[in-house]
């Protein structure tokens, strides 16, 4: 349905509010409150599915009748790169597969090996960091720490992580359609000669055991699903922990009650790293899932095809599933929380985020007891759109 300017009718606009990226909570309770789904316009989007309530977005994670797979659906465009191959793209049975070969490294023993390195990384930024009294946090730590993590693990040391972050920006979010489609072709023929560096001249990495991985019954990974999965890793595994970090810091800092808290006990520590993914996840809406059929949430009925957003940030603000939920307090159960998703696309790296987040947070705490925010610094520059939650920059001192 259409109003009489032609455009999609919506339950709410939530197109050109000025303070929307800033802090979009309060929209989310004033959604949730009416109801626990609903269609809304975005800077982004005409109109979109907007599932709000913890218990629908929780069911919605796990309905297998909605699909990641977009290709095929009307309108949808008939070729996309090899990046976009990727298993959060894809459904079973493909999506299972990918996900198979690729959790083994994953799991939360293999992850725990990587835990005196992951320290010495931190060690060796606030070693950098420490001595200047001041700095942008996201520059010193949170950027450099996971970048330099799944590096490593992939095995692409001595990447150029300026150049990598700026196309990954570009892919997850870009400025206009025509710099997506440049970052894509870049980000493209930079991973296909990655993967052939690997096959020629193996390492002991993650990316060279894909390339020469078989299962139990033979099967492998295409040239393209190399890249889709090269892609997927390397975007996953930092655009979102850079996020855990400053979010979870930027939290700390606006309840100094709290980081006294923290401060007299290290041992909330790992208590405190869920909150901060509740209370201000790095991830604020799920990537778009689309009905196969016609499928009822939360007393609406969604066409077959419509595009369906997950609010995790609203999700984790339900005062149905979190009492108090706009508090944030690093001594609350916040288990069930979304913030890794939920469902068969559950963050596979969950694990390593959540180390990295704990080593992190207590180091710095610990290097640094004096931390406050920078108060010369300016406006926070805050990332755009509706799917990563995070400032750029966080200026402190201490
Ligand atoms: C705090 C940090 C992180 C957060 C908040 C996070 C969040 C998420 C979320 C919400 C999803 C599901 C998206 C959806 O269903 O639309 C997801 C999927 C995924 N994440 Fe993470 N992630 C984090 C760190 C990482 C890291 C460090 C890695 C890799 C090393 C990683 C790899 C993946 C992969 C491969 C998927 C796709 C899984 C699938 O499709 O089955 N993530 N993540």
């Amino acid at each position: 349905m259409s109003d009489a300017s032609g455009r999609a009718e919506v339950d709410v606009d939530l197109s050109g509010i000025a303070d929307f990226t800033a802090n979009p909570y309060p929209y989310y309770e004033k959604l949730r409150a009416a109801g626990p789904v609903h269609t809304v316009r975005t800077d982004e989007f005409e109109r979109v599915w907007l599932v709000v309530g913890y218990d629908e977005a929780r069911a919605t994670l796990a309905d297998p009748r909605f699909a990641k797979d977009w290709r095929g659906l009307p309108g949808a465009p008939t070729e996309s790169d090899p990046i976009f191959l990727n298993m959060l793209e894809l459904d079973a049975p493909h999506h299972t597969r990918l996900r198979k070969l690729v959790a083994r490294e994953f799991t939360a023993r293999r992850v725990e090996a990587l835990r005196p390195r992951v320290q010495q990384i931190t060690d060796e930024l606030l070693d950098a960091m420490v001595p200047a009294g001041r700095a942008d946090l996201v520059d010193a730590l949170a950027f450099p720490l996971p970048m330099t993590v799944i590096c490593e693990l992939i095995g692409v040391p001595d990447l150029d992580r300026d150049a990598f972050r700026g196309l990954s920006n570009g892919v997850v979010t870009p400025a206009s359609p025509l710099q997506e489609m440049e970052a894509v072709r870049a980000m493209s023929e930079y991973l296909r000669e990655l993967i052939e560096d690997k096959r020629c001249s193996p390492g002991d990495d993650l990316m060279s055991a894909l390339v020469r991985t078989r299962d139990e019954e033979g099967d492998r990974l295409s040239p393209d699903e190399l890249v889709g999965m090269a892609f997927l890793l390397l975007v996953a595994g930092h655009e979102t922990t850079v996020n855990l970090i400053a979010n979870g810091v930027r939290a700390l800092l606006d309840h100094p009650g709290q980081l006294a808290a923290l401060r007299d006990d290290p041992e909330l520590t790992g208590g405190a790293v869920e909150e901060m993914l509740r209370y201000d996840g790095p991830v604020e809406n799920a990537t778009f899932r689309y009905p196969r059929g016609q499928v009822e949430i939360g007393q609406r009925t969604v066409p077959a095809g419509a595009p369906v957003l997950v609010s995790l940030a609203g999700a984790d603000r339900d005062r149905a599933r979190y009492p108090r939920p706009d508090t944030f307090d690093i001594r609350r159960d916040a288990r069930g929380h979304l913030a890794f998703g939920h469902g068969a696309h559950f963050c596979v790296g969950a694990p390593l985020a959540r180390m990295e987040g704990r080593i992190a947070i207590r180091t710095l705490l610990e290097r640094c007891p004096s931390l406050a925010r920078d108060p010369e610094a300016g406006e926070l520059d805050w990332i755009p759109g509706m799917l990563i939650r995070g400032v750029r920059g966080l200026p402190v001192r201490w």
